[in-house]
């Protein structure tokens, strides 16, 4: 009788150190059964791991106040014993050490001077060598598992990689799910790749090939050394489709800026993307998106590729965003799967990974009919009549 009410003591003392509360009764009744030594510590690592400590802690790193009643969570704390039983035991609990005269001393005191109960468990929770003792408890906690495939289908799954979501939210690009688009997927894509991979740095050099004046040319000149946007600025892309190919563009290039820029490290020069005007090995990354599929099928596709190759640094990365069939007949301006395949197998490059390309395997959805009206969203998935696609992602590295 005895052994059982000292568990249910404990196991109060623990639920209101750790969590903040009374355990509920059937937790009480679940943890006291058979409680030992070893169920203390499991228990703790449990509560310790839980969202609700998680959120706790969160929130009191964040400066926030955790409890929605922390007059009652004071008098639950009150109720765990004297105040040098109370710190040995937040000690136990929170650190997994007995409690060293100095911290003690320190903490019963500032109790004795009017220092809520509250107050001492957050300096613990707080602090370095809390972090350091739970970082070994619990090493996966608070961190939300995130998919990080670069080589893909445009996949819905980055809206859930906070990551993912930061680079699109300085892109000054919405991160509501309803406005879920191909475009922005690519720019976001493009940057967490040569990021993830290592080749975007303050002295990076960058090409872009068939640039038009996208958005994330402006981005990239703030952070890499020089960017260098190539487009033939000339035929139907100077006047259809919000004007991408708007020769303009060279001349003044601060007008189509989303954002304020570094002006000396962005150039934008009229060339071909199949016969580029650099010499081997200048830039770091070379990408292109949305492109190559007007360049002249597949020929004029995998020309340009050879071409962004060749000017590539050895190490260097070959990002591409292009049409992708998930289903359906041939389309100009589209290319089949096995053509996707044959475009990325070029001497000299090599895939980072494998291309993902069951991503639209695994959602429901309507494609929409770039016929009817191209502007709903999400827009993920699109139509020409019968030919469903998609934009495929690849990055690819240099030997
Ligand atoms: C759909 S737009 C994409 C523009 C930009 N990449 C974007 O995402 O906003 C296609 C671009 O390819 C350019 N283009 C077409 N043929 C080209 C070629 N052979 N070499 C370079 N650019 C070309 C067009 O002028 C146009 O700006």
């Amino acid at each position: 009788m005895r052994a059982v009410s000292d568990a249910l003591r404990t196991i109060h003392d623990v639920f209101w150190i750790v969590l903040g509360r009374a355990p509920s009764a059937v937790e009480a009744r679940d943890e006291a059964r058979g409680f030992s030594a070893a169920s203390l510590r499991i228990l703790l690592m449990r509560l310790l791991a839980s969202p609700e400590f998680l959120r706790t802690r969160q929130a009191w790193l964040a400066g926030r106040e955790p409890h929605g009643d922390p007059a009652g969570v004071e008098r639950g704390l009150a109720s765990v014993g004297p105040p040098t039983a109370f710190v040995a035991q937040a000690y136990e609990y929170l650190l997994g050490r007995p409690a060293d005269a100095g911290g003690l001393a320190h903490y019963v005191q500032a109790l004795e001077r009017g220092d809520t109960r509250r107050q001492i468990l957050r300096a613990l929770i707080i602090s370095d060598e809390f972090g350091r003792h739970h970082r070994t408890l619990a090493p996966q906690s608070g961190t939300l598992l995130r998919d990080t495939q670069l080589c893909e289908l445009a996949n819905p799954a980055k809206w859930d990689n906070e990551e993912w979501l930061d680079i699109l939210r300085s892109l000054g690009l919405s991160d509501d799910k309803l406005s879920m688009h191909r475009k922005p997927y690519e720019f976001t894509q493009l940057i967490y790749g040569c990021q993830r991979l290592g080749a975007l740095r303050e002295d990076s050099e960058v090409l872009s090939v068939g640039a038009g004046h996208e958005l994330v040319l402006y981005w990239l000149a703030n952070r890499a050394g020089r960017v260098v946007a190539t487009d033939m600025y000339e035929g139907v892309w100077q006047d259809v489709q919000g004007r991408e190919g708007d020769p303009d563009v060279i001349h003044r290039p601060a007008d189509y800026a989303p954002f304020a820029y570094r002006a000396d490290r962005l150039v934008f020069m009229k060339m071909d993307g199949r016969q580029l005007a650099f010499q081997d090995h200048t830039f770091d990354i070379a990408y292109s998106l949305s492109s190559i599929e007007h360049f002249g099928g597949l020929a004029g596709a995998a020309a340009t590729i050879r071409e962004m190759g060749r000017v590539l640094k050895p190490g260097g990365i070959l990002a591409l965003a292009t049409e992708y069939v998930l289903n359906g007949p041939p389309h100009e301006e589209t290319f089949q799967p096995e053509e996707i395949a044959a475009l990325v197998d070029q001497p000299g490059l090599e895939l980072v990974q494998p291309i993902d390309d069951r991503v639209y395997r695994r959602y429901d959805y309507t494609a929409i009919d770039l016929y009817q009206n191209p502007y709903q969203t999400p827009h993920m998935v699109v139509r020409f009549n019968d030919t469903v696609f998609t934009t495929v992602m690849v990055f690819l590295r240099k030997r």
